[in-house]
């Protein structure tokens, strides 16, 4: 019994903050970046897959074998937005709290470790697994949709096997898309698809960071302004094309399609709390940590709210049930030019997305290494390059190989609800930590805590509601299969455990 006692009383260690960053030389990454880096970051995060891609689904809902898988928003994507910008917003708050008072590699996880203990952190560690590296699957598969239209428009036709992996193919209600099943080339009786580019632009992707990170912030900067001078031709010229007829009725599926729809185009929103993964390479964390989550989110709810409503404004709402919406609208409103270079904007938007998401994957699995919870073979820093090198690699490679045969709509899914459950859970730490560490040093305080947390949390909850029964089930399984590994693994080699005895 007492043994019992001890063992459950292990489950909720917290680790104290103080004991956060090791400073050995060996395992310590380089502090490089500033706050302007950091809210490039962000919007290299943010932007991307759920913006140019998801949309289409949240404006027009989604219908799978005659049944309807979710109601969509149609205009009042718009107050979706709006909403989802509050829920993110709440978020942020907590996160920026805590990334200022515990700068380290991690994210929710060193922050959960400190806070709920090391059963809650290993759960919030193996579900950022979801946001991170599932849903940069998504962001593959969707930055291989628009290369293939955008050279479909140049006059370049590669076969579509090449373009779709098994499972998306598997899953799409699009008749000539799964005729693919038959027309491709079979091996074994097994048809071949696999989607090559997701693949390839995940793998330079990796080699692109295993030389470090400044130099990652430096081709993200790029990117960002691309993407930033893209949407903004999309708005400046859509918005002389609106036809203001599409905005009735502006909410055809009422508060349901306003809700789901949210549920879907949050991938939109997921990003700007990657940015706090990189606190330990941070120059004064304590201040840049809070300007960047909070800058880069405000920035980006602002575009999305315009995108939405032109975009809304060029086609029926119901058309825009496709895998590219925006360009999709310019075309309906005869405008090639700029749905070729909207198509561009596009491929570099998602490169950049992918770039920080997996940076950000590395760092995570880094910091649950050290902690003993995965083995800590894997939390070497190379001696040159200052980056967790194996653990690049490694999650380059299983986020490659799922590019290649996942579907996109599953994976956007299953990224929204676990990266929602981390959100929910960091809005509860920063209230615990209040609580059992009231004298520490808070550089960003969220204002009014004790509404702002749980109304985050209570936010996030509803935004996962908002969700198929699919995407619950598959959430379940998966941290079903986390706590295993915990038991098996994490429970056994936990530094801490051991320190403790
Ligand atoms: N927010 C990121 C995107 O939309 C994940 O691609």
């Amino acid at each position: 019994m007492q043994k019992f006692v001890k063992v459950l009383r292990s489950l909720v260690m917290r680790r104290p903050i103080a004991d956060l960053v090791p400073d050995d030389g060996v395992h310590g990454l380089r502090r490089v970046l500033g706050a302007g880096d950091l809210i490039v970051l962000a919007i290299g995060a943010v932007i991307g897959a759920g913006i140019f891609s998801s949309i289409g689904t949240a404006v027009a809902g989604e219908v799978r074998d005659g049944h309807v898988v979710r109601y969509g928003a149609g205009p009042a994507v718009v107050i979706s937005f709006l909403l989802l910008g509050v829920v993110c917003g709440l978020a942020a708050l907590c996160y920026a709290e805590l990334a200022s008072m515990i700068p380290q590699a991690g994210s929710a996880y060193a922050y959960a470790y400190a806070t709920l203990g090391e059963l809650v952190a290993w759960i919030i560690g193996w579900d950022l697994i979801l946001e991170y590296a599932v849903g940069n699957v998504a962001v593959a598969i969707a930055w291989a949709g628009y290369l293939e239209s955008l050279l479909s428009g140049m006059g370049v036709h590669v076969p579509a096997w090449l373009f779709h992996g098994y499972f998306d193919v598997a899953a799409s209600s699009h008749p000539e898309v799964r005729a693919l099943l038959s027309t491709a080339p079979h091996l074994g009786g097994v048809p071949i698809l696999v989607n090559l580019p997701a693949f390839l632009v995940v793998a330079a992707v990796t080699g692109l960071l295993m030389v470090g990170a400044k130099e990652s912030a430096r081709v993200t900067y790029v990117m960002v302004l691309v993407k930033l001078v893209v949407l903004i031709l999309f708005v400046g010229v859509g918005a002389m094309h609106i036809d203001a007829s599409n905005f009735h009725p502006f909410a055809p599926n009422g508060w349901t399609g306003i809700h789901q729809g949210a549920a879907i185009v949050f991938f939109a929103y997921i990003g700007f709390d990657a940015i706090s993964t990189a606190a330990e390479e941070t120059k004064d964390p304590q201040r840049n940590m809070p300007i960047g989550i909070l800058g880069g989110l405000a920035i980006c709810t602002v575009i999305y709210v315009v995108v939405g409503l032109v975009m809304t404004g060029l086609v029926p709402w119901a058309e825009l049930r496709v895998s590219d919406p925006l360009a999709f609208a310019l075309e309906r409103a005869g405008l090639p030019t700029v749905q070729w270079l909207v198509s561009a904007g596009a491929v570099v938007s998602m490169a950049a997305v992918l770039v920080v998401f997996q940076y950000g994957q590395p760092r995570i699995l880094l910091a649950m290494a050290r902690d003993g919870l995965l083995p800590q073979r894997m939390a070497h820093v190379h001696p040159r390059f200052k980056t967790p090198w194996t653990l690049t690699i490694l999650t380059g490679l299983v986020v490659a190989v799922g590019a290649l045969v996942a579907d996109d709509d599953a994976t956007y899914d299953l990224t929204n609800i676990g990266t929602l459950f981390a959100f929910l859970l960091v809005c509860i730490g920063v209230l615990v930590l209040r609580v059992v560490d009231p004298a520490r040093p808070r550089p960003f305080r969220v204002p009014a805590v004790w509404v702002t947390a749980p109304l985050g949390a209570l936010a996030c909850l509803w935004t996962m509601a908002g969700l198929p029964p699919e995407a619950w089930e598959r959430f379940f399984v998966w941290l079903a299969i986390g706590l295993v590994v915990y038991l098996a693994y994490g429970f056994r080699h936990s530094v801490l455990r051991r320190r403790v005895g």
